[in-house]
């Protein structure tokens, strides 16, 4: 139905601002207020899954038989017009007209005329806001799963085959023993993997319907909750409608799963700018990762990790700004809520952002195995290695310390790491110490002796990286 079809005397011709709820005011609402309180410049981001709900709310009040199936039909139809005007970019947004529910309902009546009105019924935008935020970050968290999975896939892959590379293990920063480097980039996916299903967490308590709870107290109309939480997809209705309207928990789960994946990846892009350095030199970005600088012909900055870094202050500031909305609340709604879009939507886009990022540039490392390797000989990475060789001949292990200690003392005067001493100078500290030592001052010989589920050798390298993959294969 179009307007022209309206008989003239349904048609709203005085959609004047504060139309929904301006019977009991006696002045028209102050003009910087009106700009204070309206949201729609933010909120139009919720339009699609408003009409969504809308649209089952609909659905519902005709089988209840507070609608006619022509009125039904008359606002589907108006809707979806809405919808498609909305996605094609032509909508006219009325900051008059407050939010984006308020628009899209004035427009429906304008489209339909007074049937247009009965929309409303049994429902407030209470109970509407929190279905359309629930809608919305449900669909976010769909788009984001299969990010975090590609980015996990390709570290899981980059690992494999990386995974005898030998590169320093650093505790404090300091060398501490040898590990490999696909070692290194499996415990980054654990920390993913453990995101990942936070993140799952999230969107199952989030999947529950508000719709109906109204204002806050429910409606007096014979309304069906069940047929409502199924049109949209939840698994059932919410159990409380106080809490309902009232609790942005789930948007608050929703940025701890931020902040703490972006965490990871704060600490991932750490070490990526390490690495790329020329003190490290143990990795190459691709030039497509990286950016030139305007003064320094020779500098190629490695600005994705450092901007991801930086962008995990402003997502760990969303989860705060949520925190302090949702502190000391009365129930059940209070306008302070409508505060929470904004954090909520770039947390969002940044995660999105740094997973899209972080997952194309993950597989393009290229690993430097020479620079990693020469960096571990260089800083007696072995020697926890030599005191364990050293129990085995029944040295007790804090005098093995000692003995150790005083061998790498050694060592750092002559400019000599352990394997680089003739067997005569390592007997200068103990003659236990013979000539098979030298296989385990090896860092090959290192590595590959830490053999067991969680260890750096090679094999279990090889085979974590299976098991990984192979969990990232049930995902759907
Ligand atoms: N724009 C509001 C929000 O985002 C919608 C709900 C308004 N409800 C109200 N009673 N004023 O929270």
């Amino acid at each position: 139905m179009s307007k022209s079809d309206i008989p003239e005397s349904e048609k709203d011709d005085n959609p004047t601002t504060n139309q929904s709820w301006g019977g009991r005011f006696n002045e028209p609402v102050d003009a910087f207020v009106a700009r204070f309180t309206a949201s729609v410049l933010f909120d139009q981001r919720l339009a699609q899954q408003d009409i969504q709900g809308s649209i089952a709310h609909a659905k519902m009040l005709e089988q209840a038989g507070v609608l006619s199936s022509s009125e039904l039909a008359a606002i589907c139809d108006g809707l979806q017009q809405i919808a498609a005007e909305i996605a094609g970019g032509s909508f006219d947004w009325s900051v008059a007209l407050e939010d984006v529910h308020m628009n899209i309902e004035a427009a429906l009546t304008d489209r339909i005329g007074v049937v247009g009105k009965k929309l409303h019924t049994g429902r407030s935008r209470n109970d509407q806001v929190a279905t359309d935020i629930r809608l919305w970050l449900r669909d976010q968290t769909d788009s984001i799963q299969p990010l975090l999975t590609k980015l996990q896939q390709g570290i899981i892959e980059l690992a494999a085959s990386e995974a005898e590379t030998i590169m320093p293990g650093f505790t404090h920063l300091q060398t501490a023993q040898p590990v490999t480097f696909g070692h290194h980039l499996l415990a980054w996916n654990e920390m993913l993997e453990r995101d990942f299903g936070r993140l799952l967490d999230c969107r199952k308590r989030l999947n529950q319907s508000p719709l109906g709870a109204a204002a806050l107290a429910g409606t007096t109309y014979p309304i069906n909750r069940e047929f409502t939480a199924a049109q949209l997809n939840f698994d059932k209705p919410t159990e409380n409608s106080l809490d309902s309207v009232s609790d942005r928990d789930f948007a608050i789960e929703f940025c701890a799963f931020a902040s703490m994946l972006m965490t990871h990846m704060s600490r991932m892009s750490e070490e990526l700018v390490l690495w790329t350095s020329a003190q490290f030199q143990f990795i190459d970005l691709p030039d497509r990762f990286c950016t030139g600088s305007s003064i320094m012909p020779q500098k190629k900055n490695p600005d994705v990790p450092e901007l991801v870094r930086g962008k995990t202050g402003r997502v760990n500031g969303h989860l705060i700004a949520l925190l302090t909305l949702m502190k000391s609340q009365p129930l059940a709604y209070n306008k302070d809520n409508q505060e929470d879009k904004e954090p909520l939507f770039d947390a969002v886009d940044t995660v999105a952002d740094c997973l899209r990022a972080f997952g194309d540039m993950i597989p393009a490392i290229r690993a430097n195995s020479e620079s990693m390797f020469e960096a571990a000989r260089r800083g007696f990475s072995t020697a926890t290695d030599l005191a364990d060789y050293l129990v085995g001949k029944g040295i007790p292990f804090r005098d093995s310390h000692e003995i150790v200690g005083k061998s790498v003392a050694y060592g750092v005067d002559q400019g000599k790491d352990l394997s680089e001493m003739s067997l005569a100078e390592l007997q200068q500290f103990s003659d236990q110490i013979e000539e098979d030592v030298f296989e385990i001052l090896s860092l090959e010989g290192s590595v590959a002796a830490r053999n067991h589920i969680g260890g750096t050798a090679p094999q279990q390298v090889r085979a974590a990286a299976q098991r990984a993959l192979a969990l990232l294969k049930t995902r759907n």
